[in-house]
């Protein structure tokens, strides 16, 4: 069975005190009302990783980076290691988001050497697909998504499969405040799972966590995370305030199976 998961991006927001105070909260809060089902993700901007993951003292709390270098060392301004992120205390790596493939310009192949790296160093990659609204609109959604999974996915083996997180992201529902529907993000998860099912195998598929992104937030959570194979969010805008985040964590915990 998959893992299922709330993680938060905060993107560029929040500075150290904002952080600091909201990774409390929330560290309190499981501290409070421990959960059973799921596990918690923060991933800060990358110089407060060290601080979160010091704050964060529960076990169902992980700190994830946003990004990476797919380089172990050297000349590379700018950049942080698979190593540094461990060394700073997190445990997983979000590779290839929207934002990360559209501003930043990062191909299929610089994010497949990404998540070989993380894989390698031991890192949990959160892995990022999603299609625009203008391949939506003419029907090329499956088969985008589909070729972001070939060209991240398949040279991994079976046994180190599980290992990566799956996000599945429209983009044009990150930050809009349009969510795809409870249906349309469960049939491009089925879709996700089926293909890593005929890629691999259908016990593997099963093994991985795939999660919904894109204006995820309290009010629309429990009909996307009960749908069958949506194994949890990866939330932007809801996710840095602790009100909202905590409401999520709620809400993941309570239906999230
Ligand atoms: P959003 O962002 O929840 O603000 O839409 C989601 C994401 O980009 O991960």
């Amino acid at each position: 069975m998959s893992r299922k998961i709330i993680a938060g991006n905060w993107k560029m927001n929040l500075h150290l005190k904002e952080g600091a105070d909201l990774i409390s909260a929330t560290n309190s809060y499981l501290n409070q009302n421990p959960v059973e089902h799921i596990d918690v993700v923060v991933a800060p901007p990358a110089y407060q990783l060290v601080q979160s993951s010091q704050l964060s003292g529960n076990v169902k709390l992980s700190v994830s980076a946003q990004n990476m270098a797919a380089q172990d060392n050297g000349a590379f301004t700018g950049e942080l290691s698979a190593s540094m992120v461990k060394d700073a205390g997190a445990e997983l790596v979000i590779i290839g988001h929207s934002e990360r493939r559209e501003i930043f310009g990062e191909q299929d192949d610089l994010l497949k050497q990404k998540l070989h790296k993380a894989i390698d160093s031991g890192l949990y990659p959160i892995f990022c697909v999603g299609e625009s609204l203008e391949q939506r609109k003419n029907g090329e959604h499956f088969k985008h998504i589909e070729n972001q999974l070939k060209a991240g996915l398949s040279d991994f083996s079976s046994e180190q499969l599980p290992n990566i997180i799956v996000a599945y992201e429209p983009i044009w529902a990150i930050g809009t405040g349009e969510t795809a529907s409870p249906e349309q993000a469960q049939e491009m998860h089925a879709f996700i799972r089926k293909f890593l099912g005929s890629h691999f195998s259908a016990a593997v598929a099963d093994e991985v966590s795939i999660l919904y992104g894109g204006s995820v937030k309290p009010g629309n959570a429990k009909d996307l995370f009960g749908q069958p194979d949506i194994d949890g969010g990866l939330i932007g805008g809801a996710s840095i305030k602790a009100e909202s985040f905590i409401e999520l964590i709620k809400i993941g915990e309570e239906v999230l199976r």
